[in-house]
């Protein structure tokens, strides 16, 4: 018999069909003469209520316990409790696999997420990131889908490569040589010529370098990718393993690449709003309990739907880095030194809490922040005419912070040269790159989404190390 998804089970009207529902116990309760068992296959958020009556026999009904898995067939009828919703009627159970309950760490009480963190393996089975992980994937083909309607095309980018594109240095290496024997040249370096690729590699921090090769042919292109960063932060924000989405537009500046990231932002909070509808009133309902544990003054303002609509209906704000610094330096928690990290020297790169004073005090709706100090942004980033400003964009969101980086990219060979020499970025290490400057450059422009902190957006969730399957952060590589 066919298996039906309890998805559609519970969209369907009572009948006298039998139908298969199969999937993971998440409660049993009952008396001696009924047991009512819930039951959830993760096609949607909502368990069905199994119906098991004295036709199932005492042996079937002792294996069943929180967390095993079950194939039922039955009937479907009408709930006789509250709603209308549909159950199933059960006319025999197999049991697939049991969940000893003194072995099974999922029990059917709130666990804390720390603790679930822990059970990574097991987690998916909880409501929460049931509806995590089903929203992910939503965004995932929201952002396939984006990009398909506008001309894009998806290029695969290396995720082993010989450069570092954000030049600062916090790359993972990938290497063959023998640790214990390292091969040493006459200068007393690592000899890397014996490496598996004959030279030094690592992990990429980001493909959009390679991207713009492929934007200056196909002239619209994006890479959605796992990039790899061994910067020691152990924040909510950050991962050392994450997913990025980098669009590259060859033709666009810096105007259009912001507007490129708004549509896009806005695109998927909407999609999110029309087709994740139980997943996000389930975490909305989840946010909201949260906050009545918390401080009235450390309360958020909005629900999570509501914070969604509020991105797509409101302009972001655009200002320069230098309008950001002044608004900074002259606010409360600035003159109060309230601030970790005070603004008093133009230069200093925003720390998260001046991005979110910026996008949750001062405007109260996602900043976009553009032409940035030189020192503290990428080679590759187009000077501007002052020397000492680049078109460089970040998007800031409310909770999150930045969530976007891009820019319009240096497309004047002798620029870019001068740059590269001030980085200390040897030429013949990016001879290809160059190389696109000087065979019919054009303006260009791009940007990196942060996959993981658009899903911190859309769920609501605090911790980065809850909105993908299994976290690599320093000191925790398990599973
Ligand atoms: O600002 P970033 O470093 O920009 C780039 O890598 C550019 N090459 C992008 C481009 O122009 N094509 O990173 C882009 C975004 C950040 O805004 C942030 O959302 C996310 O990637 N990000 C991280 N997310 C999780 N963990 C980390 N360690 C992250 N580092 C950056
Ligand atoms: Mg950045």
């Amino acid at each position: 018999m066919k298996r039906t998804e309890i998805k559609h089970a519970l969209a369907q009207e009572a009948g006298t069909d039998l139908v298969n529902l199969k999937g993971w116990v998440r409660t049993k309760r009952g008396s001696k003469n009924v047991s009512f068992i819930a039951l959830n296959d993760g096609s949607t958020i909502n368990n069905i209520q199994v119906v098991a009556e004295n036709n199932i026999s005492e042996d079937v009904l002792k294996c069943i316990h929180t967390g095993a898995s079950i194939s039922v067939v039955g009937t479907l009828v009408q709930s006789q409790g509250s709603g209308q919703t549909t159950e199933l009627l059960a006319s025999s159970i197999e049991v697939l696999g049991e969940a000893n309950p003194d072995d099974y760490p999922l029990q059917p009480k709130k666990h804390s997420l720390e603790f679930l963190r822990e059970n990574a393996h097991l987690r998916f089975r909880t409501n929460t990131f049931g509806a995590i992980f089903r929203i992910r994937h939503a965004m995932t083909f929201a952002i396939h889908n984006f990009f398909n309607e506008r001309g894009f095309s998806n290029v695969h980018t290396p995720i082993i490569t010989g450069s570092d594109c954000e030049g600062a240095g916090e790359m993972f290496a990938v290497s063959t040589l023998n640790k214990v024997n390292t091969p040493i040249n006459d200068d007393g370096e690592v000899d890397y010529t014996q490496d598996f690729f004959g030279k030094e590699t690592n992990l990429t921090v980001s493909g959009q370098l390679e991207a713009e090769m492929a934007a200056l042919a196909l002239g619209k292109v994006y890479t959605f990718g796992p990039t790899f960063r061994a910067e020691n932060s152990n924040t909510s924000r950050h991962l050392a393993e994450f997913w990025m989405i980098e669009p590259e537009v060859a033709f666009a500046d810096l105007n259009e690449d912001m507007d490129l990231a708004q549509d896009m932002l806005q695109y998927l909070c909407s999609y999110a709003l029309t087709n994740c509808k139980d997943d996000l009133d389930f975490l909305d309902k989840r946010l909201q309990e949260e906050e009545k544990h918390k401080k009235k003054e450390e309360r958020q303002e909005m629900s999570l739907i509501e914070k969604l609509k509020f991105v797509t209906e409101n302009d972001f704000e655009r200002i320069t880095y230098t309008e950001a610094f002044d608004i900074l330096r002259n606010s409360k928690p600035n003159k109060k030194k309230k601030f970790n990290y005070l603004i008093n020297e133009w230069g200093a790169d925003f720390q998260s809490e001046h991005e979110r004073y910026l996008v949750e005090k001062k405007f109260k709706k996602p900043v976009i922040i553009t032409d940035y100090p030189k020192d503290i942004k990428a080679f590759y980033m187009r000077m501007n005419d002052d020397g000492k400003t680049v078109r460089a964009m970040d998007v800031l969101f409310p909770g999150i912070g930045e969530i976007i980086g891009g820019s319009q990219r240096e497309e004047r060979l002798d620029v870019l040269k001068s740059r590269m020499e001030d980085m200390q970025i040897p030429e013949h290490e990016l001879w290809w790159y160059l190389d696109s400057r000087k065979f019919g450059t054009v303006p260009h422009s791009g940007f990196g989404l942060g996959f993981e902190r658009l899903i911190l957006f859309v769920t609501g969730m605090g911790n980065i190390r809850d909105v993908i399957p299994f976290p690599r952060t320093p000191n925790n590589a398990d599973f």
